[in-house]
C-alpha cells in the first residue's frame, strides 16, 4: 500500500476562523487609524501573529515601541480567544471531515502544519485532534510561512519523504511554502489567489474520494 503524507493548514482550511483572525485584525487596525482591504488580507492568511502586525504597521506607516507591540498582539489574540470561545463541530468547513475519513480508511498519516499557536485548542473545542498523527503549529516553528520550515517538520514527524507529502492550503504564504518543501500544494479558495498551487479548489465539496485515491496510488 502506498503511503503519502497529508497534510492540512488549520485557519480556512479545516475550520472558518479566518473570518475571525481578519476582524480582529481589523478592529485592531482602525484604534491605530489604519484602514486595510480584503485583499490586502490575502497577505496576512497563513502569515505568523508577529509578522502580520508588522505588515500592518507597515501599510499604515507607523512605527510603534516594542512594549506597544506586544500590548497589541495581546490585545490581537485576546479579540480573537473571544470569537472562538463558543466554537463547535458547526465551524468545521464542509466535507473536511468526509476527507478525513477517506484517509483514515486508507491509512494514510495525517499532519497538521499551521503557523497559529491556537492549533490545538482549537482542533480540541471541534473534536478533530485524534484524526491528527503529528500537530505542528507556531509554537514549534522559528520560521513563518512562506518559509516550508512548518511542512518540512510535519513530514519528518509523520516520517514521509516531501516529495511525498501532499498539503491543503488556503494562503498564498502557505501555498508558496508548500511548493517551496517539494510538496504537492493544493489550494483551498480561488484560482486567481492561489494560481501557484499544483491544484485549486473552491472547497472540500469539490474534492472527491476519487481524486484523493489518485493522489495516494501516484
Ligand atoms: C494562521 C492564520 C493567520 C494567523 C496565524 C497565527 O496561519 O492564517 O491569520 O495570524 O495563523 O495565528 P495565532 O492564532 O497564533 O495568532
Ligand atoms: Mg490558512
Amino acid at each position: 500500500m502506498n503511503k503519502k503524507g497529508f497534510i492540512f493548514d488549520l485557519d480556512g482550511v479545516i475550520v472558518d476562523t479566518a473570518k475571525y483572525h481578519f476582524l480582529a485584525w481589523q478592529r485592531l487596525a482602525k484604534g491605530l487609524d489604519i484602514d486595510f482591504t480584503e485583499e490586502e488580507n490575502e497577505q496576512l492568511k497563513g502569515v505568523s501573529r508577529v509578522r502580520s502586525l508588522e505588515k500592518i504597521l507597515a501599510w499604515g506607516n507607523k512605527t510603534i515601541s516594542q512594549d506597544l507591540f506586544n500590548d497589541l498582539m495581546g490585545k490581537k489574540n485576546e479579540e480573537y480567544l473571544g470569537f472562538i470561545a463558543d466554537m463547535d463541530t458547526d465551524e468545521i468547513l464542509p466535507d473536511v471531515p468526509r476527507v478525513l475519513n477517506v484517509l483514515k480508511e486508507k491509512h494514510q498519516p495525517i499532519a497538521l502544519g499551521s503557523a497559529s499557536k491556537n492549533a490545538r485548542t482549537i482542533l480540541e473545542r471541534v473534536h478533530l485532534i485524534s484524526d491528527f498523527n503529528a500537530i505542528v503549529d507556531g509554537n514549534d516553528v522559528s520560521k513563518a510561512k512562506p518559509d516550508p520550515e512548518v511542512f518540512l517538520i510535519a513530514a519528518k514527524e509523520i516520517n514521509v519523504q516531501p516529495e511525498d507529502c501532499i498539503v491543503f492550503e488556503d494562503s498564498v504564504a502557505g501555498v508558496t511554502a508548500a511548493n517551496t518543501a517539494n510538496m504537492i500544494s493544493i489550494g483551498i479558495g480561488s484560482k486567481d489567489v492561489l494560481g501557484h498551487a499544483n491544484y485549486v479548489f473552491k472547497d472540500f465539496t469539490e474534492i472527491t474520494d476519487d481524486f484523493i485515491k489518485s493522489l495516494i496510488e501516484n
